[in-house]
C-alpha cells in the first residue's frame, strides 16, 4: 500500500472485483440500461463469506486484535502489503493497528423470544436449549415485541441481510423514503444485532455501503467528493433485459440528489467509521479492517473532511440539514452534532488506519485536527453560568490577536430564556459558533456524542449530565429525549425554517422528542458512571413506546403527544430502545463506541508552536482537562 494514493488503492480494489449479478444503480446507470438493455456493467464484488460468528458466550475481557487468526476466508487479500514498522510503542500491541483492542461478548444477554408466533414450538425448544446455559434475565414482553419488529425491518440483498428500513408502518400509505436503509438510522440496529452476536448483517452493511461510496453521483451536473457516503439506499429489482425474462437486484443509493432539500449527508461517512470500529472491536474481525477497500474507504472519507478550504476554524463547515436534522433548522455553519461525530470518527480512524508510508501524512493530519478541534470546542462551545456572565459583559469590536471576544459576539445575543434556564451547576456545549453568532440552543445528540467521544473534558461531561438531570422536565419529561431545546417560535420559526409546517414549535426537529436518542443518552451515562440516570429515562420510554406503536418522535413541550406526522414502527426507535437495554445490562460493551480522554492531544495542540499568534496555549488547553 506504501506510497499509493486513495485513488490508487481504489483502483487496486476494483481490479480484485469479481463480476456477479449484483450491481449498483445510479440515475446514470438506469438511463444507460434503459437505452441499451442488458449492457450495464456489473460493478458489485461478491463479498467473501461472512466471518465465523463468535462461538459461545464468553465473559467480557479484552484481547489484542493481533492475537486473532490471520488466515481463513477473512484473511486480508494477498496484495495487501505488510504494514511498515512504526516507532509508536503501542504499535507492538497489535501489529499495524496500533490502538486496537477487541471486546468479546458478555455472558448475560437476555434470552430472545422467537420472531413469529407460528414458530412458537420450535422456539420453545430453542429456548429450552439456551436455558441450560448460565442464568440470564428473561426478556420483557416489550423487548420481545421490539426484537420481532426489528427483524421484520431487515432488508436483504441477493439473499443476504444488509440493513433495516427506516420505518415499517403498515398504516401509512405514503412511504416517501422511509422504506430505505438510512446509514444513521441503521447504527442502533447494528449495535443491537452486534450485541446479540448476529454480526453478519453489520458486516454486509459495512461492505455494501462502502461500494456505494465510490459511486458516480451528480446533482445538476455537479459531483460531490468521492468519499461521500449516501444518506440512504434502497434495493430495487430491475429487469435484466427488455424481454423482462430475468430480474436482478440492484442497490440504489441517495446521496442527497433526491433528498428533500438536496442536502449532502455529511454524517453518513462519520457514522460508517464509528460503526466499523464497533463491529471490529466486537468481532475481532481485523482481517476486514486490513482489506484494501476498507482502508481506502476510511481514507476517502477523511480526505474529504480534512481537505483544505477557506475555513478559519478546525470545525467542519457544512450546510443546513446535513445530519440527523436533515432539513432547514438554522444549523448551517459548524453545528455541534457534526463536530462531535467528526471528532469521534477521527479518533476511531486513528485506531484503525494501517500505519505505512501511504497513510502517515493522513495520520499526522488527523492528530493535528484532533488537538485543534478539541481545544476549539472545549474553549468556545462550552457555556455555564460563569461563561454566560462573561459573555454578558463582553466588549465588542476588538481588533487584536489576543481579543477576549474573538468571534465578536454581541451580548444582546444571549437569549432571554437562557438567563433563567442555565443552572448554577453544570453546563453544555452550544449548538453552533460562527462569526458574531452563537446558537445557544441545547442539541442533545451533539452533547451526548461529545461525552461519548471525549470531545469534552471529563468535567464538562459531568456538567452536561448534571444539566440534563436538573432540566429533566424540559429535556425528558414524558419521553426521552428532546432533539433540541427550546423550540423556535413565531418570526424566528418563519425566518429560520422557511415556515416549515413539519418543524412547527415543539414538533419534529424543532423541539420534538426522539426516543432513538435514548441509546446515546445511555451510552453517555454509562461512560460517566451514571447508569441510574439512563435507567430512569428508559423506564419513562418503556411505559409508552409499545402502546404508542414505537413512534418516530413526540410533540409538545413535554413530549406528551405522538408526533403530528410521526411514523409508527420507526426502526431506530425500536433499535434504540433495545440497544439502551443491552448496553445497561452489559456496560463494558459501551467501550466499543466510546473513546477515553487523550492528554497527549492537548500536548500536541498546534497553537503551542506559535505563541504570539493566539491565546491557545498548552497551559490553557490543560486547564480544560480537569
Ligand atoms: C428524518 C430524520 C432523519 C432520519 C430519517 C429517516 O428525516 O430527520 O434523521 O434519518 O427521518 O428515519
Amino acid at each position: 500500500m506504501s506510497g499509493q494514493t486513495p485513488m490508487g488503492l481504489a483502483a487496486a480494489a476494483a481490479a480484485a472485483v469479481r463480476p456477479c449479478r449484483r450491481r449498483l444503480l445510479s440515475s446514470a446507470s438506469v438511463a444507460a440500461s434503459k437505452a441499451a438493455p442488458g449492457t450495464a456493467t456489473p460493478l458489485f464484488p461478491r463479498l467473501p463469506h461472512p466471518h465465523h460468528p463468535p462461538c459461545g458466550r464468553r465473559l467480557p475481557f479484552l484481547v489484542s486484535a493481533a492475537s486473532q487468526s490471520q488466515t481463513g476466508p477473512d484473511a486480508p487479500p494477498a496484495h495487501v502489503p505488510v504494514p511498515g514498522s512504526t516507532s509508536d510503542p503501542r504499535a507492538a500491541v497489535s501489529g499495524n493497528l496500533p490502538f486496537f483492542d477487541r471486546v468479546l461478548f458478555p455472558d448475560s444477554f437476555p434470552l430472545e423470544t422467537p420472531p413469529a408466533k407460528e414458530h412458537e414450538d420450535a422456539a420453545a425448544q430453542a429456548d429450552e436449549v439456551v436455558e441450560a446455559a448460565p442464568p440470564v434475565r428473561e426478556e420483557s414482553e416489550t423487548e420481545r415485541e421490539a426484537w420481532r419488529l426489528l427483524r421484520r425491518a431487515v432488508v436483504s440483498y441477493c439473499g443476504e441481510p444488509v440493513g433495516t428500513v427506516a420505518a415499517e408502518d403498515p398504516e401509512c400509505t405514503e412511504t416517501l423514503n422511509y422504506d430505505q436503509v438510512f446509514i444513521r438510522d441503521f447504527v442502533p440496529s447494528a449495535l443491537a444485532f452486534l450485541m446479540r452476536g448476529e454480526t453478519e448483517i453489520v458486516r454486509n452493511f459495512l461492505l455494501h455501503t462502502l461500494q456505494l461510496q465510490s459511486w458516480e453521483k451528480t446533482v445538476d451536473c455537479y459531483s460531490p467528493g468521492q468519499g461521500l457516503m449516501p444518506a440512504s439506499f434502497k434495493i430495487r429489482t430491475v429487469p435484466l433485459d427488455e424481454n423482462n425474462e430475468g430480474f436482478e437486484e440492484v442497490l440504489d443509493p441517495d446521496f442527497g440528489e433526491a433528498a428533500i432539500g438536496r442536502v449532502a449527508p455529511v454524517d453518513s461517512g462519520l457514522w460508517w467509521i464509528i460503526l466499523l470500529r464497533a463491529y471490529c472491536k466486537i468481532t475481532g474481525d481485523s482481517a476486514l479492517l486490513e482489506r484494501v477497500d476498507v482502508q481506502t474507504g476510511i481514507q476517502l472519507i477523511l480526505s474529504l473532511c480534512l481537505s483544505d478550504g477557506f475555513d478559519m476554524f478546525p470545525t467542519l463547515l457544512v450546510t443546513d440539514g446535513s445530519c440527523m436534522i436533515d432539513r432547514r433548522m438554522g444549523i448551517h455553519g459548524h453545528p455541534l452534532e457534526i463536530q462531535a461525530l467528526f471528532y469521534s470518527a477521527l479518533r476511531c480512524s486513528r485506531e484503525m488506519l494501517v500505519v505505512n508510508d501511504g497513510s502517515k501524512n493522513l495520520i499526522r493530519a488527523i492528530n493535528n485536527r484532533l488537538s485543534a478541534l478539541s481545544f476549539h470546542i472545549r474553549e468556545y462551545y462550552w457555556v455555564d453560568m460563569k461563561k454566560i456572565n462573561e459573555i454578558y459583559r463582553y466588549k465588542t469590536e476588538e481588533y487584536s490577536h489576543d481579543a477576549t471576544n474573538k468571534f465578536n459576539i454581541y451580548p444582546e445575543q444571549i437569549p432571554s430564556w437562557l438567563v433563567d434556564w442555565i443552572p448554577e451547576e453544570g453546563g453544555y456545549l452550544i449548538g453552533n459558533l460562527q462569526p458574531a453568532h452563537m446558537d445557544f440552543r441545547f442539541f442533545s445528540l451533539g452533547n451526548l456524542w461529545a461525552i461519548a467521544s471525549s470531545l469534552t473534558t471529563p468535567k464538562q461531561a459531568e456538567g452536561i449530565l448534571s444539566l440534563i438531570e436538573e432540566k429533566w422536565d424540559d429535556l425528558v419529561a414524558n419521553m426521552p429525549l428532546k432533539i433540541c431545546y427550546p423550540a423556535m417560535e413565531d418570526d424566528e420559526w418563519r425566518i429560520i425554517t422557511g415556515s416549515d409546517p413539519k418543524n412547527t414549535p415543539w414538533s419534529y426537529h424543532n423541539g420534538g422528542s426522539w426516543p432513538t436518542l435514548l441509546w446515546q443518552f445511555t451510552l453517555a451515562c454509562i461512560k460517566m458512571g451514571r447508569p441510574e440516570l439512563a435507567r430512569r429515562a428508559i423506564a419513562v420510554a418503556e411505559e409508552r413506546l409499545s402502546d404508542d406503536k414505537w413512534p418516530e418522535y413526540y410533540d409538545t413541550r413535554s413530549g406528551r403527544f405522538i408526533g403530528k406526522q410521526s411514523r409508527s414502527y420507526q426502526t431506530w426507535t425500536i433499535a434504540g430502545f433495545l440497544t439502551s437495554k443491552m448496553l445497561l445490562e452489559n456496560p463494558e460493551l459501551a467501550s466499543v463506541l466510546t473513546c477515553d480522554e487523550d492528554l497527549e492531544l492537548l500536548e500536541g495542540c498546534a497553537c503551542c508552536l506559535s505563541k504570539k499568534r493566539t491565546r491557545c496555549s498548552r497551559r490553557a488547553a490543560k486547564s480544560h482537562a480537569g
